[in-house]
């Protein structure tokens, strides 16, 4: 998988595409964070949202993993003066960390994957997050009507030409979460675009 490519135009277009919901589904994580939280985000991308956690002025950690040089490159250049964030270029799959979180953040992540490789990530940093952590996840629904279906499809052709990604769908994710507590939900575009924040 490279993101390098659609890098530079990744947030435009998504900004785009999804009339700014999938920036606005990321914003019911702030009201969880406190200071001192150690959180863990996986796939980043672009960091653009680390700027709006910077806005909060209170001290928490990052654990920032990603794997694309351009993503992480521009990840960098964000203000992230009142944070501490340790940038990691790594395949999320390698990572290995025996740090304790209170968050996990996947957004738009768990779909690059199978099913299967979504369960491996899962059981991989589930270990991580201490009880009462939250992960927060923003992601595609996985149930949807006819147009949103077309459009998972056109978007998956397009990452499989672009990104190299290679999936044929999006896999159904939902079910990884039975044994927390979904404390908060919300959905954005026409229910197509979903952000939850589980209670471990
Ligand atoms: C669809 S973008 C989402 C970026 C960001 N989370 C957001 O919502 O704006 C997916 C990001 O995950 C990164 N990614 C994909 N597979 C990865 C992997 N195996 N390890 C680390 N990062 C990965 C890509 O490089 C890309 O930046």
């Amino acid at each position: 998988m490279n993101y390098n490519y659609i890098a530079p135009y990744y947030d435009l277009l998504s900004r785009i595409c999804f009339l700014n919901r999938q920036q606005i589904a990321h914003k019911i994580i702030l009201k969880y964070l406190k200071a001192n939280d150690k959180i863990l985000w996986l796939g980043g991308g672009s960091g653009w949202f680390l700027e709006e956690i910077n806005e909060l002025n209170i001290l928490v950690e990052i654990d920032y993993v990603e794997l694309s040089t351009v993503m992480i490159n521009k990840a960098k250049t964000r203000n992230h003066s009142n944070l501490k964030v340790n940038f990691y270029k790594e395949d999320i799959f390698k990572f290995e960390t025996n740090q304790n979180y209170n968050i996990v953040i996947t957004a738009f992540i768990f779909d690059h994957f199978s099913a299967s490789d979504c369960e491996v990530l899962f059981t991989k940093f589930n270990p991580n997050l201490i009880i009462e952590g939250k992960w927060f996840c923003v992601e595609f629904n996985e149930n949807q009507n006819l147009i949103q279906r077309f459009l998972t499809k056109s978007m998956v052709v397009f990452f499989n030409l672009i990104a190299g990604i290679k999936t044929k769908d999006f896999p159904k994710i939902d079910h990884l979460f039975n044994d927390f507590n979904l404390i908060e939900e919300k959905q954005y575009f026409w229910n197509y675009i979903q952000s939850k924040v589980y209670k471990k």
